[in-house]
């Protein structure tokens, strides 16, 4: 009866102060689902698993699931999956990032208190990669990250639609009078067409090509389309290698090395990739203790090309990048710039990978070579100055650089309640070279940090033909999304960051060149300002839940937006 191997179903007893009996009633239990006591005495592969009624992308993870636990079946393993929550990234209020900490507990804790000797992570949609990639680290079990891959484009007449750049392109163009009610209702039906994410690089692309980047997932897995038979077979094959990961266990600490993440950091510059991943890979990464300074991605970007031709900064969709190369195509590009010795889940080296792949063809029209690159510089850079003392974010590849070294007048909207209410107030004063401001759309804020730093054109100057503006802001931005847009301003207006003094009619001056975001205020003004700041955050006494965890606790936005007490506890 005694069971004296902690694998499979005698790991992590129920404590009823008896081993044994732990152990016969655990099994007495699972019988009761079928398994026979040969298949209840194999070592376990866990599948956390995240379909949604609320989650359209994961709508094909039933299908999904089937494939994995037929590869974890053939290697002689038990499958079992378990859910946690899902975060459909629309359906989320006021943010799907305000849960992503959530879920990353979820992740972690039952990944912990379940029997298993290692775990296939099945995500997809925004915030649930960066969420179970950040639980799998802190449980260091051995993991491995399945995505669900990008949905197919669509039609509309001649053009080709893909969610969700198309939708911010048709929706300011309706703004600006130029598409009718009828077609932009017509339109609504068109942009999202099949089971994925979104199709173009933004926030779930991304951090699906960081995790294979890391090495987390199997090569050349990242961009499989969702309805592709290729995904059925990376989730079979990942089902494998969640076997073969058991039998040589490599741990997440293992593979997110300092290295690994300089890695990541490369590749989402060259893809030129979503704004929203530098907060996820810093929170990922500080879940292992590395700290990502915005020094360190200044000083990549600076010697890193953009390689990659998508949306929303080039012209294609991600089906035309997975068929073009993939994720093989610009790791084999940026090789001389890598860490070739990291581990990846697979057991080989990057390096032993890259050399596996180097006669694979690549379309030059989606995924450049490094020699002649879509852009030389990287897609984002980190901003400073008196603005933003901890830092703030550019994507440059996706902002119009005739407004990169400007000074202009601040037009400030307190809230995203004040700007809601007066952004197309035909008298407001506002010209095509003013900065628009945004504050109190931080992390700490009661919005919680949503995706609003694409402040909207106003009306009176969109249908003029004004299409970019500077905005400014503590909010994020989605991946999909484009302009001359600072993200991030840390420390934010709601813990009386410099963003919080700011009124309309100051000058504030960018320069993109420099590095830099001032404001243009001398500071007897501005300690005025301050001294006359009300209070401006909720008092956590008057919260509960999850709301009053989340406000005493998330971190700003150069720390990944986590929580301080899920760091190691060494980093506190
Ligand atoms: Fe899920 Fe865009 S809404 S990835």
């Amino acid at each position: 009866m005694s069971d004296t191997k902690p694998v499979g179903l005698g790991k992590g007893l129920t404590n009823y102060g008896d081993r044994d009996f732990s152990i016969y009633l655990r099994r007495s239990f699972a019988s009761s689902m079928g398994y026979s006591r040969e298949m209840l005495e194999k070592k376990i592969v866990g599948i956390a698993y995240t379909p949604s009624g609320f989650n359209n992308c994961h709508r094909h993870f039933p299908e999904l699931l089937e494939a994995v636990k037929r590869g974890v079946l053939a290697s002689g393993a038990l499958p079992l999956e378990f859910p946690t929550i899902s975060l459909g990234e629309v359906f989320q209020s006021p943010t799907s990032l305000k849960f992503r900490n959530l879920m990353s507990i979820d992740t972690e804790e039952m990944i912990r208190a379940q029997p298993m000797d290692a775990v296939v992570l099945m995500g997809g949609c925004d915030k649930t990669v960066p969420a179970q990639l950040m639980g799998a680290a802190s449980a260091d079990l051995p993991a491995i990250q399945l995505v669900g891959g990008p949905m197919m484009t669509s039609r509309y007449g001649e053009e080709r639609l893909g969610a969700c750049t198309d939708c911010r392109r048709y929706w300011a163009s309706y703004r600006a009078g130029n598409i009718s009610t009828e077609e932009i209702n017509d339109l609504e039906g068109r942009l999202a067409t099949t089971a994925g994410t979104c199709a173009v690089m933004g926030t779930a692309s991304t951090m699906a090509c960081i995790a294979e980047a890391l090495g987390m997932s199997l090569p050349g897995t990242a961009a499989i389309p969702a309805v592709h038979a290729d995904r059925l077979r990376a989730a079979e094959a990942s089902g494998v290698a969640a076997v073969r990961l058991i039998e040589n266990p490599i741990k997440p600490s293992q593979i997110i090395t300092r290295d690994a993440v300089e890695n990541a950091l490369r590749v989402l510059l060259a893809l030129g990739g979503s704004t929203n991943a530098i907060i996820h890979l810093t929170a990922v990464a500080g879940r292992l203790g590395i700290k990502i300074p915005l020094t360190w991605l200044n000083q990549l970007s600076d010697d890193t090309p953009v390689l990659v031709n998508l949306k929303p900064v080039g012209n294609h969709y991600m089906e035309d990048f997975f068929f073009a190369g993939g994720m093989g195509a610009v790791l084999r590009e940026l090789k001389p710039k890598l860490n070739l010795d990291v581990m990846t889940v697979t057991g080989d080296t990057l390096g032993a990978r890259l050399a596996a792949e180097e006669s694979l063809p690549v379309d030059r029209s989606v995924i450049a070579s490094a020699d002649k690159p879509q852009d030389a510089v990287g897609g984002l850079v980190a901003l400073f100055g008196s603005l933003a003392p901890q830092g703030a974010i550019l994507k440059r590849s996706a902002a119009d650089q005739t407004l990169f070294e400007k000074e202009g007048r601040a037009v400030v909207f307190s809230s995203l309640e004040d700007l809601a209410a007066r952004i197309d107030d035909p008298g407001l004063d506002i010209t095509e070279d003013d900065f628009m401001v945004l504050q109190n759309a931080g992390p700490k804020s009661q919005s919680g940090m949503p995706e609003a730093g694409y402040l909207p054109i106003p009306k009176k100057l969109s249908r003029r033909g004004v299409t970019d503006m500077v905005r400014i802001s503590d909010a994020r931005m989605s991946g999909t999304a484009f302009g001359t847009i600072v993200l991030h301003v840390t420390p934010e207006a709601a813990v009386a960051g410099p963003l919080a003094l700011v009124r309309t009619g100051d000058r504030i001056k960018l320069s993109v060149k420099d590095r830099r975001i001032d404001l243009l205020v001398d500071e007897a003004q501005l300690t005025a300002r301050r001294a006359a700041l009300g209070q401006l955050l909720d008092n956590p006494a008057t919260l509960r839940g999850y709301n009053k965890l989340y406000a005493e606790e998330v971190l700003q936005a150069d720390e990944g937006c986590d929580f301080g007490f899920l760091q190691p506890v060494d980093n506190n």
